[in-house]
């Protein structure tokens, strides 16, 4: 078994007995409690909670088991969007399973970098509430056409409409204007995506609106003249630009027909298992956009589990989501999405990339102090950086900062004891390995959390662009398991 096992004591405290599962345990300085399952310790190992048993055998089967290569496959509404660094299915489906197998009570999931909706869709096949945050409204347009409503038979009546009014639309006016648009798509292909966008404006159901979105911005990326091959804007090489003809409806009405399969195929499945009434989804789901360093407007603050993967580093050096939503964000209406949406976010390419975790150096210096008191992994790294370049302690310290910023209000809204399951990369700074697994145990630590176990996963390839840098550098993660404190 390649779980490895935690619960370091720093100094040895009275025992205590746990009021859930009445069991002795240790307890540690600051009055935190740990579990003893580690025999790397030195002290006698002691047995875990139940639930932390249960979940520790649902955990096993090693590095390769948790990779899922070629046992992963996008179907039904995991399908609709492409989306950078998306989570495999399979994975977030298992981990929910392992959760719930450890904690029966698990019914409300949170997902505060929710992205394109890995966990929702897993969450929703399986009958249980989720909230989900992210800062992109890419992201949040692609949850909310996840989580429905799934009227399959009124989306083909409507699109036949639209279909109808894109045919007869013969306008040569080009509806958006943004820097470089005359850059990013031809004249011709300007066009024809303003053709599908009024006819898509024409439809007067919102939902509607957001499915035909979605395949819209699936029309955007493929026909811009930016390379499919990156999440990075840039540009095609001119040879294949020069007599490259795309057709955006053409597109558009492809993606559309195969979406409404995988619309159909998605209801279909929740049906089978009761779990859609009249089209509507019979749980609750609350997709926000914002920045999770802020409370989730009107949540119970009583969330049954966490289950994440929060970005690998800053966008810029990392994945840049803002770059790749760039172009498509242009040609949605921003407030179909939500009619809080910032069109500041997309006034040029780097704006929301520069609002998300670790995007702005400033003040990044003055941070490192709080954040070495608070992590040993965060010092180690910060002063083996401090050797290689200024620059390099301060992208760590902004990351870590932003990241240190999400989390009371992410513990803020899990109930005393939740299990939390974690996916962290480890990315390179300055050609040294960032221990962000251990610099967000040492945090969530200091806020009371008990570290259950890290199983190591490799990335497989296919999810990353192909030519995207950071494929050569990334290619392994953690899924990193805590208890929030408090039980
Ligand atoms: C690794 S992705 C999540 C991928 C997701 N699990 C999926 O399968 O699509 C990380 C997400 O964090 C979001 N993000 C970055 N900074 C954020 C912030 N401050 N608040 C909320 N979301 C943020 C990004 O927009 C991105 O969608």
């Amino acid at each position: 078994m390649e779980v490895r096992l935690f619960g370091a004591l720093r100094r040895k405290p009275p025992p205590e007995r746990c009021r859930r599962c009445n069991r002795m345990r240790a307890a540690t300085s600051g009055g935190r409690s740990v579990l003893l399952i580690s025999p790397m310790n030195g002290l006698a190992p002691a047995p875990p909670h139940k639930a932390d048993r249960i979940l520790l055998g649902s955990l096993g089967g090693g590095v390769e088991y948790w990779t899922f290569r070629h046992r992963a496959a996008r179907r039904f509404a995991h399908a609709y969007m492409q989306y950078p660094a998306m989570m495999v299915p399979e994975l977030q489906g298992e981990l929910l399973d392992a959760a719930r197998a450890a904690d029966t009570s698990v019914r409300h999931v949170y997902d505060p970098f929710v992205g394109c909706g890995t966990t929702l869709a897993e969450a929703m096949i399986r009958g249980l509430d989720f909230a989900g945050k992210d800062i992109n409204p890419l992201a949040v347009l692609a949850c909310r056409v996840k989580a429905g409503p799934y009227f399959p038979a009124a989306i083909r009546r409507k699109t036949e409409l639209l279909l109808d009014r894109m045919a007869t639309d013969s306008r040569r006016t080009i509806d958006v204007s943004f820097p470089g648009r005359e850059k990013w798509f031809d004249d011709s292909v300007a066009v024809g995506l303003s053709r599908i966008r009024r006819a898509v404006c024409g439809e007067s159901a919102r939902w509607a609106r957001r499915f035909f979105w979605v395949a819209m911005v699936e029309s955007v990326r493929l026909t811009s003249n930016s390379r499919t091959s990156t999440f990075k804007l840039h540009m095609r090489p001119q040879e294949e630009l020069t007599g490259r003809r795309c057709c955006p409806q053409a597109v558009f009405c492809e993606t559309l027909l195969r979406n409404i399969r995988h619309m159909e195929g998605q209801a279909h499945y929740l049906r089978d298992r009761g779990l859609l009434r009249r089209g509507h989804y019979t749980g609750a789901v609350d997709i926000q956009l914002g920045d999770s360093s802020q409370n989730l407007e009107g949540s119970p603050k009583q969330l049954d589990l966490l289950i994440t993967s929060p970005p690998y580093g800053d966008n810029q050096t990392t994945v840049p989501y803002g770059q790749y939503s760039f172009l498509p964000l242009q040609w949605v209406d921003l407030g179909d999405i939500d009619a809080h949406a910032d069109a500041a976010l997309i006034a040029n390419t780097h704006a929301l990339d520069s609002h998300s975790l670790g995007g702005s150096l400033r003040g990044a210096s003055d941070a490192a102090t709080t954040l070495a008191e608070m992590s040993p992994a965060f010092r180690r790294m910060a002063v083996d950086l401090a050797s290689a370049s200024p620059n390099a302690t301060k992208r760590l310290s902004a990351f870590c900062r932003d990241l240190h910023a999400c989390l009371d209000p992410i513990v803020g809204q899990l109930k005393p004891g939740a299990l939390m399951l974690w996916t962290v990369g480890s990315r390179r700074i300055a050609n040294r390995q960032v221990p962000l697994e251990r610099i967000l145990i040492d945090m969530l630590e200091a806020r009371g959390a008990t570290h259950v176990a890290s199983v190591p996963r490799h990335i497989p390839n296919k999810r990353m662009a192909v030519r995207n840098s950071i494929a050569d550098t990334m290619r392994s993660e953690t899924i990193v398991v805590l208890r929030n404190g408090g039980h």
